[in-house]
């Protein structure tokens, strides 16, 4: 199965798309990891995205799109992907589907995290990860069961993202609604766009989705 959870900053898609992963063993191919990843290595993709990245705007469909195709190729055919803020534009779009194609998958399902945007700053400045093992957190919402350790690998390193500051968030939300939101009736014409309520406490966010996929 293939799937794209799409939804803005903050929405829950890389909380969800974690539990799809220890769940069902799908992998999650997030854009903004993988370039985050890059930009630590210093490669030349993280050279030209990291400035991009901190102003909170898009790097260019040719970069993500080429990660992307990389990424999938690395997979067993067998293993399903979790497109995680990909694609993001209209060329995106496109690029996934040739992408897709050419490897003999196609996409089952697009869910839509749907949220109250001014709960997402709140979301998106008070959230953490673990340093080694990248679990996620949350001052409020999602705390380590014993404070400063991580439960899953136990380190006592955590770290905040450079562009999760409430001016940037703002910009990549400004962002999405530009870019990103527009490409949805592409997928309602194709009849594989399902609606989750992204406000919902985490545990029945992650039901919605699994009823979606017939996975509960
Ligand atoms: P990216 O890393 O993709 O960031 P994003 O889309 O802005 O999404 P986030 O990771 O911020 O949010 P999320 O929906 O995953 O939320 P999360 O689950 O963490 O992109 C970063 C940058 O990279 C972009 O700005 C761009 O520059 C570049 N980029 C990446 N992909 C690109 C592409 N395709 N094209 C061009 N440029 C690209 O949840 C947030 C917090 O809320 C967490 O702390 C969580 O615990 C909490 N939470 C989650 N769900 C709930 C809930 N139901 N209730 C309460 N709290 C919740």
């Amino acid at each position: 199965m293939n799937i794209i959870l799409l939804g803005p900053p903050g929405a829950g898609k890389g909380t969800q798309a974690q539990r799809l992963v220890e769940r069902h063993g799908m992998k999650q191919l997030s854009t903004g990891d993988m370039l985050r990843a890059a930009v630590k290595a210093e490669t030349p993709v993280g050279l030209k995205a990291k400035a991009v990245m901190e102003a909170g705007q898009l790097v260019s469909d040719e970069i993500v799109s080429a990660l992307i195709g990389d990424e999938l190729d690395a997979m067993p055919a067998g293993q399903g992907a979790i497109f995680d803020g990909y694609p993001r534009t209209a060329p995106q779009a496109e690029s996934l589907d040739a992408i897709l194609a050419s490897r003999g998958r196609k996409l089952d399902h697009v869910i839509e995290l749907d949220v109250n945007e001014d709960a997402l700053v709140e979301r998106i400045t008070g959230r953490y990860t673990c340093a080694s093992c990248g679990k996620g957190y949350h001052d409020t919402f999602e705390k380590p069961v014993v404070e400063g350790t991580c439960d899953k690998c136990g380190g006592h390193e955590f770290k905040r993202r450079p562009d999760d500051n409430e001016e940037t968030v703002r910009t990549r939300m400004a962002e999405y609604r530009a870019k990103t939101a527009p490409i949805l009736p592409i997928y309602e014409t194709q009849g594989i766009v399902s609606r989750v309520d992204g406000m919902a406490d985490m545990d029945e966010v992650t039901a919605a989705i699994e009823a979606i996929l017939g996975t509960r």
